[in-house]
């Protein structure tokens, strides 16, 4: 029988926990609940386990309670930064394989120096009707790129490597092309431009990703030069209207 709805209020079980059969009174109070002795065992055996966090109940920065535990090992630092002297910048929290850094760090190098040749060349050489404008683009993406490789070529000194400038294997050692156009085409100047642009995107975010948290320093640099390379793709899809 159906109640009238007055009623049904009236008639309705008292409100139960969570803890009762799915569908079964959800999300009711614990204080009328058939459980409260479950509840008292559960509220004793919630002890963390071995091996988990323990939060800090301590309120700070802003109200929010700190997790971890940090603690340096200065005596331990101190010893090994007296040791290894001679590693200069590069001490034992640099995770990475430094050669192997100093290598791509190298690639970037060859990369920017081919890239700021190409942007200047186009710079120097553009011609038509809308000339003013791209020549200028290029010839600020020049200045920029040639900025890449010193700071990057500045990385690769502090890490106690040695910057390759030698112009007999830059070509082979950059990531992009130094691609010929035609200095009456614009369009293609901008869109060879744009291709070189990409690639460096692409190929210094697998350097930054590869980097990860074991040298902030090198990824901070290169995202730094990252950031400035989707700016100049930017530009150049601008200027062919993308
Ligand atoms: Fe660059
Ligand atoms: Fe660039």
């Amino acid at each position: 029988m159906v109640l009238p709805q007055h009623l049904q209020r009236i008639h309705r079980p008292p409100p139960r926990c969570r803890r009762n059969a799915p569908g079964e009174y959800p999300g009711t109070a614990r204080a009328n609940c058939e459980h409260v002795g479950a509840h008292a065992a559960a509220t004793v055996s919630s002890a963390p386990r071995r091996g988990t966090r323990v939060p800090d109940p301590t309120p700070r920065m802003g109200g929010t309670a700190m997790t971890d535990t940090f603690e340096l090992d200065i005596s331990r630092i101190r010893d090994e930064a007296r040791k290894r002297i001679d590693a200069g910048a590069v001490t034992s929290g640099n995770e990475l394989d430094i050669d192997r850094l100093i290598d791509l760090l190298n690639q970037v190098v060859a990369t920017e120096i081919v890239c700021h040749l190409r942007y200047s060349q186009n710079a120097i050489v553009a011609s038509g009707i809308d000339r003013a404008q791209v020549a200028s683009e290029f010839a600020e993406h020049a200045t920029e790129e040639l900025q890449h490789g010193q700071r990057a070529a500045e990385r690769i000194n502090q890490l106690g490597g040695t910057p390759d400038m030698n112009p007999a294997t830059l070509a082979e050692r950059s990531h992009t092309d130094y691609v010929a156009t035609d200095p009456t085409d614009l369009e293609q100047m901008l869109r060879e431009n744009l291709v070189a642009e990409r690639i460096v995107i692409t190929t210094y975010q697998e350097i930054v990703r590869w980097i990860g948290d074991a040298d902030p320093t090198t990824r901070r640099v290169m995202e730094s030069i990252l950031e400035e390379e989707e700016e100049h793709a930017d530009d150049l899809s601008d200027l062919l209207g993308l």
